[in-house]
């Protein structure tokens, strides 16, 4: 081999490993880049890759009612982008098959449980459980009563939201107005599942604005049902609220009619309004009652529209996913997550701190709000 074609081999090689470096270096950039593209999206710690956090249990109430839906789903997605896996599960409204699905989590070693409890006080065992096993737990818009062993509460004001749906009683009747001249209303009351936490919340607020004219004799609850305990209506089931309605109406009613109706949310509402339609309302001549709501279901909204249910209260589930999924997220890297009330939430063994979002009133005027903020494209409503 000639010297000339020695040196010639040489330089092809130290050609060939420069271009090899160039390009590990170029590989190597471009993973990093990768990364941090990941990293900027996902905006977590775990850089985008799936399921590098751990899982996240997300145990929701039941299917039945379309905002636990998208409360999971919801969550679900915000989970994964921030580099968790998620296991979604919905109890269908028996306390058993939630106890059995928080189970079958802390055996699969789920790092963190998201809990919207059909029965409040029935997961002190397995939450127990959770504990030993090293589990945090976070209540999810429901408070979970009787267990030390719940880290954090993610909810909406619950007692604004009962506040909003008698002072619209209050407020669509006229009855702070002097000029009504005495005028009396019929107004009977409804409230939620007994078994859930919330339920008291929103009757006591809503009950804080319309006691004192109940107690004025300015409006007048002809069925005389109003405690708490008459009012209830087990599991929100609207058929439930539709048959007490009926009798309602049927025994206290005759040629009276009612003027409002205090519904704590848009499932019962439906069912109330069936209850009243049989009954005759809805014509020009006998219109329905003020019907109140909560959740600005789609079925109310459209029903709002077209002049049926009166109000609802929109609380918007994808905030609060957002909060539940900061809060865990926190949780799980050892940092203090955010809260805006340490007194209120007291669950019989415990204070809870929690984070609480603001309810907004929805009637006929305000529909629109929906739509702006994407809770509702504009074609869903029509
Ligand atoms: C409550 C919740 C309400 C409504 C109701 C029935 O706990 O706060 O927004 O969804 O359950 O599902």
């Amino acid at each position: 081999m000639s010297t000339r074609t020695t040196r010639t081999a040489r330089t092809r090689t130290i050609r060939t490993l420069r271009t090899a470096a160039a390009a590990a270096v170029a590989v190597a950039l471009l993973g990093g880049l990768t990364a941090c593209g990941q990293e900027a999206r996902g905006g977590s710690r775990y850089k985008g890759e799936e399921g590098k956090g751990g899982t996240v249990g997300l145990a929701m109430p039941t299917k039945s009612s379309e905002r636990w839906i998208a409360d999971g789903k919801n969550m679900a997605e915000q989970f994964q982008a921030a580099g968790y896996k998620t296991d979604l599960q919905f109890g269908d409204d028996k306390v058993e098959n939630q106890v059995a699905q928080l189970e079958n989590m802390i055996a699969k070693g789920h790092r963190l449980l998201v809990i919207a409890a059909i029965d409040g006080s029935a997961l002190t065992d397995v939450l127990r459980r959770a504990k030993e096993a090293g589990i945090p737990v976070i209540s999810y818009d429901r408070l979970i009563l009787g267990s030390k062993n719940v880290d954090y509460y993610a909810s909406f004001d619950n007692e604004q939201v009962g506040e909003l749906q008698g002072q619209y009683i209050v407020d669509q009747l006229k009855l702070e107005d002097e000029s009504s001249g005495g005028r009396k209303f019929n107004v009977e009351l409804f409230a939620g599942s007994p078994d859930d936490n919330n339920t008291k919340y929103f009757f006591d607020g809503a009950m804080k604005t319309l006691q004192p004219y109940i107690g004025k004799g300015q409006l007048v609850v002809r069925s005389g049902q109003t405690k708490l305990n008459q009012a209830t209506t087990l599991r929100w089931d609207g058929g439930t609220a539709q048959k007490r309605m009926d009798d309602l109406l049927s025994k206290n009613y005759g040629s009276a009619k009612v003027d409002a109706v205090l519904s704590p949310y848009d499932g019962i509402s439906i069912g109330i309004i069936s209850a009243l339609k049989s009954a005759g309302y809805g014509t020009k001549s006998q219109p329905l009652p003020v019907v109140t709501g909560q959740d600005a279901e789609l079925a109310s909204i459209k029903s709002i529209i077209n002049g049926e249910q009166t109000q609802t209260v929109f609380k918007d589930t994808r905030k609060l996913a957002r909060q539940a999924v900061q809060m865990g997220d926190a949780v799980l890297n050892g940092k203090k997550p955010e809260v805006n009330n340490t007194k209120d939430y007291d669950n019989g063994q415990k204070v809870v701190p929690a984070y609480l979002l603001k309810p907004v009133s929805v009637d006929q005027s305000n529909t629109q709000l929906l739509v702006d903020e994407g809770y509702y494209t504009a074609g869903q409503l029509k």
